[in-house]
């Protein structure tokens, strides 16, 4: 039966990519977007998906949003993140909307919550690849509310998932390393590479990830979303020179920035074991298709959590 799919945060990367999965298979959908990272022009014109420009913030729009649509599932992307020193959006956006979705739907009997979770998380880790059941210790803003607005949806009694996530690459990807040396080398600029590795997930492992847990039945709880291979900025660096014809060239790696962790590799072994997922696209497939996104859509506006712009 069709879905009644509320995406905050629709108009963002995972979000928009979601919908467009969705959207041809008949599914409805409601997005709340405030369109600070997101774009809206991104979410289609289309008979099935409404799209409601307002904050999850603000509790009386969160609830006439569910009152008026009635939805079955919550996917909840929204997040703040683009000022590491706004710590009042970051709490304002990343718990208090977390506790209105969340709020909004057990009252409506909602079948699924998803959660997406940064893994900035497990904040500095004491162990490779990092499984669930590391302790949360994060220590940044984002990382921070992100991990309390995890909390109360994980305690709030909604049949959830909250899913921690690899860095995740596909289309109107705009963040991080891969879209920064894309840019940096086609102009002939230089690039410097921080000393840090990363687990990049292609887009397509992921919406096979979200439709096994829409299930119904599916196991609630806590998930990593990730390959468990860890590659270096470096080796992203060299994949996007490689990419462009080029012979990866001589660059300066730099110790990682304060607010950055050195090596971030989730371990997917709970999440296979248990929800029968696994990524399968290779690290370069995955690299590659992003390049060739990019060739043919550009890159637009490059954010990032850190106080320093990683390149
Ligand atoms: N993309 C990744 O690799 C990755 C990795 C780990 C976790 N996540 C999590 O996944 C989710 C989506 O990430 P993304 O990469 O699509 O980011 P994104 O910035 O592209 O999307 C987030 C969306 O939320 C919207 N938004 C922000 N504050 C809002 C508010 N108060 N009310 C309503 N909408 C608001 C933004 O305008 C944007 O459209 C986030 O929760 C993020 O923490 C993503």
């Amino acid at each position: 039966m069709g879905m009644r799919i509320v995406i905050t945060g629709g108009a963002g990367c995972l979000g928009s990519n979601l919908i467009e999965h969705w959207l041809p298979q008949g599914h409805e959908i409601l997005v709340i977007d405030n369109f600070v990272t997101g774009k809206r022009a991104v979410p289609p014109a289309a008979e099935r998906l409404t799209v409601v420009e307002g904050t999850i913030a603000d509790q009386a729009l969160v609830n006439d949003c569910f009152e008026r649509f009635k939805p079955t599932h919550v996917v909840h992307s929204a997040a703040a993140y683009k000022n590491p020193e706004d710590w009042a959006e970051d709490t304002a956006t990343n718990v208090l909307g977390t506790v209105h979705v969340a709020k909004a739907a057990l009252l409506h009997g909602t079948k699924r919550f998803i959660n997406f979770q940064t893994a900035l998380c497990y904040g500095r880790p004491d162990r490779i690849p990092i499984p669930e059941e590391h302790p949360t210790v994060p220590f940044t803003s984002y990382g921070i509310s992100k991990t309390a607005g995890e909390a109360y949806v994980l305690q709030s009694g909604l049949p959830a998932v909250s899913l921690r996530l690899a860095n995740i690459c596909g289309p109107r990807l705009a963040i991080g390393p891969i879209p920064t040396f894309y840019k940096r080398l086609k102009a002939a600029q230089d690039c410097f590479c921080s000393d840090t590795v990363r687990d990049f997930l292609d887009m397509s492992d992921f919406v096979a990830l979200i439709d096994g847990v829409m299930e119904d039945g599916a196991a609630c709880g806590v998930f990593n979303g990730s390959t468990g291979e860890g590659h270096s900025i470096k080796d992203v660096f060299d994949a996007v020179a490689r990419y462009l014809g080029m012979t990866p060239p001589q660059v300066p790696v730099v110790p990682a920035s304060a607010d950055d962790v050195p090596v971030v590799v989730l371990d997917p072994t709970k999440t296979e074991r248990v929800l029968g997922w696994k990524a399968k696209a290779s690290f370069e497939e995955t690299i590659n298709g992003q390049l060739r996104w990019y060739d043919a859509h550009g890159v637009t506006d490059v954010y990032s959590h850190l106080s320093t712009q990683k390149s």
